[in-house]
């Protein structure tokens, strides 16, 4: 298959999960250069009914880890467990900074306006050499009974009539960057 390649393109090809990470903080005109790509996404009507919560402080990061983690132990899903039970698990890999997009649960399409912000970021990110993986669990645990009690508790409060709805963690790979795993065959169909 021939390929116009560009920065774009390659940024896109090039971006992984990560899942080890150094404990430095993500520089501050990189953090801003991601938050402001995430603020570019498309959103239903225009409306960017979102809004960016930068979790960076360490004591408290752990504290959600935890709780995430917990919900993992106790998920229905028997996957989630297993992979939670692994010997040292960190659900935020050790990352320095969780970045959670909540939106107004009344807009038009909050969860898609929310997951097109995240992509943006990841990308951005990874155009920068910053490493990301979209971790679910913050999530996951905000529904839970309690869950919002557990982000009160470190102080994390989202905007009055605001869900979560996307969380990914960022910061510096601890390992060399990963290649892709492959892609599933057979996933596009054409009709000229
Ligand atoms: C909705 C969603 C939830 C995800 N949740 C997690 C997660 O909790 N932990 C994790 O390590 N990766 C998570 N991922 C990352 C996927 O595992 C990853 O994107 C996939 O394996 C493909 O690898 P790549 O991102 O390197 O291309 C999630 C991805 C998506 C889109």
């Amino acid at each position: 298959m021939t390929r116009d390649m560009n920065n774009t393109i390659e940024t896109i090809l090039r971006r992984r999960s990560i899942r080890a990470y150094e404990p430095r903080q993500v520089e501050e005109d990189a953090l801003n250069t991601i938050l402001q790509a995430g603020q570019y996404a498309p959103s239903a009507m225009g409306q960017q009914p979102w809004h960016f919560t930068v979790i960076e402080h360490h004591d408290k990061l752990e504290t959600l880890q935890s709780a995430c983690k917990n919900v993992f132990l106790y998920s229905d899903n028997a996957a989630l467990r297993e992979t939670a039970a692994k010997d040292g698990y960190h659900v935020f890999y050790h990352a320095p900074m969780l970045l959670i997009i909540s939106a107004d649960s009344y807009a038009v399409a909050p969860r898609e306006d929310c997951v097109l912000a995240m992509e943006n970021m990841l990308l951005a990110a990874a155009s920068l050499g910053i490493a990301s993986c979209w971790v679910h669990s913050p999530i996951i645990l905000y529904q839970s009974a309690g869950g919002p009690q557990t982000f009160a508790e470190i102080g994390v409060r989202f905007p009055e009539g605001h869900q979560p709805y996307a969380s990914a963690v960022f910061g510096y790979s601890a390992l060399p960057w990963p290649d892709a795993a492959p892609r599933k065959p057979g996933t596009v169909t054409r009709i000229a």
